[in-house]
C-alpha cells in the first residue's frame, strides 16, 4: 500500500510568531490506525489540521494519496480527509442534529435514500439515534462531542481523522469511540486519531506517535512506545505510560502497554 499520508519538513508558524511546527514527519500508509500523543502545545492539533488544508504549512510539504495538496481546496480534500474537531463548538453550525450531520455527505453530493442511511448510520454509531430532531445545544458537551465524530464518520472519507474523541466522554461514549475506530480500521480506512488517554490508545492503534514541541519524538508500537526505556522520552513531553505497563514493569514483565497482554504475562508466569 502507498502512504495515504505523507508529511515532510512540516513548519508552521501562526500569524502571532507561534512556531507550532518545527518540522515534522509522517508517513501513515493506508489501511494503518495511528494515534498521536504528546504534551499540550507540542503541535498536534496544527499538524492534523494540514491534512485536509484547515492549514497550510511554512515550510514542508503534505502529501494526500501521493499528491502534495498545496494547491487543493479544503472543499475537494473534504471527499477524501474528513476531521472532526477537538472542539465541537467550533465545528456545529446547524441548529438541528440531523441536519448537522447531512450537511457534509450533501456537499459531496449524496442524496436521497443514500442521505438519509450515511446520517442514520453515522448517528447510530455514536449513540445518537434518539436525539436526530435535537437541538445540538441541548445536547450535553460530551454529546455534542459525539455529534461532531458523527458529522465526520457520514461523510465516509477514505481517511479520518480525530482529535481527542475520548475527551469529557464515560465509559460508555469511550467505548463506542473505541468501537467506531476498530470498526474503520477493519474496512481498511486509515485513521489518525489525538489522545490524552494512553490506555485507551495501547488498547486500540497499532501504531503511537509521540510528539514534543512540534516534532515527532518516537513512532511505534505500543509495546515498544509504552516500554520502560522509552519512558524518559515520554516524561519529556509530560505522558505516563499506562498502568498497565507500569506494573508489568514493576514485577519484571517486560512490556505489556494493555491489561490484557499484562494478564497474559501473569498467567504465563503464575
Ligand atoms: N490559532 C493559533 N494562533 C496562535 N497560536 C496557536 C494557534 N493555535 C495553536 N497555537 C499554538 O501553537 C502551539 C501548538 O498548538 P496545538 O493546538 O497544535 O497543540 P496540541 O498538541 O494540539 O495541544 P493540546 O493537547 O492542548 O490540544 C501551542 O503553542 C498553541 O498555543
Ligand atoms: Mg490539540
Amino acid at each position: 500500500m502507498g502512504p495515504a499520508i505523507e508529511v515532510t519538513g512540516l513548519v508552521h508558524v501562526y500569524p502571532d510568531g507561534t512556531h507550532a511546527l518545527a518540522g515534522a514527519d509522517l508517513r501513515v500508509v493506508a489501511g494503518e490506525s495511528v494515534a498521536i500523543v504528546g504534551q499540550n502545545g507540542s503541535g498536534k492539533t496544527t499538524l492534523v489540521r494540514h491534512l485536509n488544508g484547515l492549514l497550510r504549512p511554512t515550510e514542508g510539504v503534505v502529501r494526500v494519496d501521493g499528491r502534495d495538496i498545496a494547491g487543493e481546496r479544503v472543499a475537494r480534500l473534504a471527499a477524501v480527509v474528513g476531521l472532526a474537531f477537538q472542539d465541537p463548538d467550533r465545528q456545529i453550525f446547524a441548529g438541528r442534529v440531523s441536519a448537522e450531520v447531512a450537511f457534509g455527505p450533501r456537499n459531496l453530493g449524496v442524496r436521497g435514500g443514500g442521505l438519509d442511511d450515511a446520517v442514520a448510520d453515522a448517528l447510530a454509531a455514536v449513540g445518537l439515534a434518539d436525539a436526530a430532531d435535537a437541538n445540538p445545544y441541548d445536547l450535553g458537551w460530551a454529546r455534542r462531542k459525539l455529534l461532531a465524530i458523527a458529522s465526520v464518520l457520514a461523510m465516509r472519507t477514505p481517511i479520518v481523522i480525530l482529535d481527542e474523541p475520548t475527551t469529557g466522554q464515560d465509559l460508555r461514549g469511550a467505548r463506542r469511540v473505541q468501537d467506531i475506530v476498530r470498526g474503520l480500521a477493519a474496512e481498511g480506512r486509515t485513521v489518525v486519531t489525538i489522545s490524552h488517554d494512553l490506555r485507551f490508545v495501547a488498547e486500540t492503534f497499532g501504531r503511537v506517535v509521540v510528539m514534543r514541541e512540534g516534532r515527532i519524538v518516537m513512532d511505534g508500537e505500543p509495546a515498544d512506545v509504552f516500554a520502560e526505556g522509552a519512558w524518559p522520552v515520554l516524561a519529556s513531553t509530560y505522558l505516563e505510560p499506562p498502568l498497565a505497563a507500569r506494573v508489568g514493569a514493576h514485577v519484571g514483565l517486560g512490556s505489556t502497554p494493555t491489561e490484557s497482554t499484562l494478564l497474559a504475562a501473569l498467567a504465563v508466569r503464575g
